[in-house]
C-alpha cells in the first residue's frame, strides 16, 4: 500500500505521518516513508533515523535530473529515471536512513535562495513511487509539502489512497474541499483525519465537510505530541487514535 498524506501547512501531517509509521512497525510491517517535502527537515527526528542524503543528489542534482530529461515537456508519468529494480532493499544504502523497520528515503529539499524550481524533485518524487514495487508486508507513506502543488505534479496519482489532515481552521477545511475535488478527478480512494479536534469542533467540521463518511479518525489536541514535536523525538508507544486511523484505513 502506498498512502499519501496531504493537507494544509502545520495541520499535522508530518506528526500523523511518523505516528502511523511506529504503529505499522510495531505490527511488523515493513515501513517506507518518503518524505516529499521541499521546505522541511525534521522528519527523521520524528522517526528516530539519520537523515539520509537526498535522493536528488544520487542523480547528480536538479541539473542531473534535468539532463536525464531533457525533452521541454518531459512525460513525467513514465519512469526514465530508475534503470534498476527498484524496491525498498535496492535503495542504495546512503539515500536511505533506517530505524529498526521504519525507513526514510528524502527526495530532496531547497537549500539556496535563488536556486530555481522545484520541478525536478516532483520528477523524481512521481517517478521513484511509480517504480517502486512492494513485497506484502511493506507500508509506504509519503508525506508532502503543504497544499496542492504535489497534486499539480502528478505525485498522488502514485499512491493507492490519500488521507487528509484537516485541522480546525477555516483555510483546512477549504483546502480539504479543493483537494477532494482533485481527488474525485483521480477516482482514488480518500480519507480525512480530524487533528486537534474536541467533540464539539468536530461536528462543526463533519457538518462543512462534502463526505463526512469518509471521515475515519479524530485525534485530539494532545500535549505529548506537542512536546515530542517541540523536542523532535518519535512517539513509539501505541497511542488509540492512530490505532482508530489504522482500523479505518484497513476496512476501507
Ligand atoms: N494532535 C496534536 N496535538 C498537539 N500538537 C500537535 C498535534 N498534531 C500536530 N501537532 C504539532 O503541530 C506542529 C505541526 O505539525 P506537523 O506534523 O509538523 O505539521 P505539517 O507536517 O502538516 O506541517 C508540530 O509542532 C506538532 O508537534
Ligand atoms: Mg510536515
Amino acid at each position: 500500500m502506498k498512502l499519501i498524506i496531504c493537507g494544509k501547512g502545520g495541520s499535522g501531517k508530518s506528526t500523523i505521518t511518523s505516528l502511523l509509521a511506529h504503529e505499522y512497525a510495531r505490527t511488523n510491517h515493513n515501513v517506507l516513508i518518503v518524505d516529499t517535502d521541499e521546505s522541511n527537515g525534521g522528519l527523521h527526528r520524528l522517526l528516530g533515523t539519520k537523515v539520509p542524503k537526498d535522493l536528488l543528489h544520487y542523480f547528480g542534482g536538479k541539473q542531473g535530473i534535468k539532463e536525464k530529461m531533457p525533452s521541454k515537456k518531459p512525460d513525467c508519468a513514465t519512469n526514465q529515471l530508475f534503470d534498476w529494480p527498484l524496491s525498498i532493499d535496492t535503495i542504495p544504502e546512503e539515500y536511505i536512513s533506517k530505524n529498526g523497520s521504519v525507513s526514510l528515503v528524502s527526495i530532496g529539499k531547497i537549500t539556496h535562495s535563488g536556486e530555481g524550481c522545484a520541478c525536478p524533485m516532483g520528477m523524481l518524487s512521481r517517478q521513484f513511487l511509480k517504480s517502486l514495487t512492494l513485497e506484502k508486508n511493506d507500508v509506504v507513506i509519503i508525506d508532502t509539502e503543504a497544499g496542492i502543488e504535489h497534486f499539480g505534479r502528478g505525485i498522488d496519482a502514485e499512491a493507492d489512497c490519500v488521507l487528509m489532515v484537516v485541522d480546525p481552521s477555516f483555510e483546512s477545511v477549504g483546502l480539504a474541499h479543493t483537494i477532494t475535488s482533485m481527488i474525485k478527478e483521480l477516482d482514488m480512494p480518500f480519507y480525512y483525519v480530524l487533528n486537534r479536534v474536541t467533540p464539539e469542533i468536530s461536528s462543526k467540521i463533519r457538518s462543512s465537510l462534502e463526505n463526512p463518511e469518509n471521515i475515519i479518525a479524530e485525534i485530539p489536541e494532545d500535549s505529548k505530541i506537542l512536546t515530542n514535536g517541540l523536542m523532535g523525538t518519535p512517539i513509539t508507544e501505541a497511542y488509540p487514535p492512530i490505532l482508530t486511523l489504522i482500523k479505518g484505513i484497513q476496512q476501507a
